[in-house]
């Protein structure tokens, strides 16, 4: 049994029941199905078929050293935001050629490690860095292998919050911009120019905004050719979405040919940054109901021991996620607010859901979570990070063990 599914009732991960689990593991916890991963990562590698392009994981979704390794495993390269995800990627065992450093704000210490290291390409987003880079470079002796990134003006129509690719976004160049710097860069000895860069946000559901940005960048890469420059590659950036309340989302064979199809005139390969596709339906967190109280006539609060510190995207964005009781009772269904154990009226994992009645001590799901779920988890109220679990063929083993009050005190100094 692959994933998260029922037996007798009860939910389990790759065969391995989430309540075996919590009770050695204690919660709230993340549980992981390598089968899951698996399968979402090399769904998309099938997908562009023989088209050439190469996966690049976007490590911000999920950067938990064992999911790494098992994407790399794949054939997976990565994407990485920082140095210090690079230094991650690099632990899992990503080579440098086989990471893009995106970001849209790189210190000049970034800058110089990205260039000391070879990356792929540092994926560029101002004029001014790429004089950063150029200068690092020149002192250094090396090449630099840049990629501009493009801010199309192209509307995601995505949660505002992950929408990149407006004009009054921070990310990325305007066209004019691009153009000036195009010109200027086979002269600029110090740098090779091998893909231009597109993202225009995350959670898309509908096609068109990355056809037209692949549209877009397969046009400028005429321009480039124009100017004398060899493009190695085209990035199409991340943000295939995926459906977290059931309704219809592009199928990877769809997003794969949709790409494609505008790319395939310029035979040159594409480069993906897919993360919440692959890494967000491999995941739940497993929370355990700790209050129960009246709210209105309709409702009760079930107050869980998980919530905006360990999945901020609820609070932040008003996410859904799928909320279900491990071991549902045979009751009919009544009405929760799901909430969190925080100081904040906004910890609310989920409005009003309809569940089977839930009692002190139970365990309850929230799926989809293995993308920007553990990533973003923070320690407000002095909340450890969650401990995560990944389940590969019937075993199960703890990949991040819970933090301590002494690991988050190990930083600090009172004297
Ligand atoms: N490439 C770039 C340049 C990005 O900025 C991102 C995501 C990705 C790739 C991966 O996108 P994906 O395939 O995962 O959609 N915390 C938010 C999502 C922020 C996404 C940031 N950039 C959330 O929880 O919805």
């Amino acid at each position: 049994m692959v994933g998260f599914a029922r037996i007798s009732n009860e939910l389990v991960c790759d065969g391995v029941p989430l309540s075996a689990i919590a009770l050695a593991e204690g919660t709230p916890l993340y549980v992981y199905s390598a089968a899951t991963l698996r399968s979402r990562y090399l769904g998309i590698d099938a997908a562009f078929g023989a088209y050439p392009h190469t996966l690049h994981y976007a490590l911000k979704a999920n950067s938990t050293l064992a999911l790494a390794r098992l994407l790399r495993s794949l054939g997976s390269a990565a994407d990485a935001n920082s140095i210090w995800e690079i230094e991650v990627a690099r632990k899992a065992g990503f080579q440098p050629s086989e990471i893009v450093f995106t970001g849209v704000g790189k210190s000049t210490a970034e800058l110089e490690c990205g260039v000391a290291l070879g990356l792929k390409a540092i994926n560029v987003e101002s004029a001014g860095e790429l004089a950063r880079i150029e200068a690092i470079a020149q002192r250094t002796g090396r090449t630099a292998r840049v990629a501009i990134r493009i801010n199309p003006d192209i509307d995601a129509k995505s949660h505002p919050h992950i929408s990149t690719g407006l004009k009054i976004n921070k990310f990325g160049v305007p066209l004019d911009t691009a153009r000036e710097l195009f010109a200027t860069v086979p002269a600029r000895r110090a740098l090779k120019l091998v893909a231009i860069h597109v993202h225009v946000g995350s959670q898309i559901t509908t096609l068109d905004p990355l056809r037209h940005a692949a549209a877009l960048i397969a046009r400028l890469s005429d321009e480039v050719a124009r100017v004398g420059v060899m493009l190695e590659y085209l990035d199409l950036g991340g943000g295939l979405g995926i459906s977290y309340d059931g309704r219809d989302v592009p199928s990877a064979a769809a997003y794969a040919a949709a790409l494609v199809a505008e790319v395939r005139r310029t035979g040159l390969p594409i480069v993906v940054e897919p993360g919440r596709t692959i890494a967000g339906p491999a995941g739940v967190l497993v929370a355990r109901v700790i209050d129960l109280k009246p709210r209105t006539a309709e409702s009760d609060f079930a107050v869980i021991d998980a919530g905006m510190t360990e999945l901020l995207r609820p609070a932040l964005y008003g996410a859904f996620h799928r909320i279900e009781p491990v071991k549902p009772r045979d009751t009919p269904e009544q009405t929760y607010e799901v909430v969190g154990p925080v100081c904040e009226s906004s910890d609310v994992v989920g409005r009003d859901r309809r569940l089977s009645r839930l009692e002190l001590d139970d365990l309850v799901a929230i799926f989809d979570a293995g993308a920007y779920g553990a990533a973003m988890a923070s320690n407000y109220n002095r909340r450890p990070l969650p401990a995560e679990v990944l389940v590969d063929e019937g075993r199960w083993k703890v990949i991040r063990r819970r933090q301590t009050t002494d690991d988050m005190l190990a930083l600090e100094t009172d004297d």
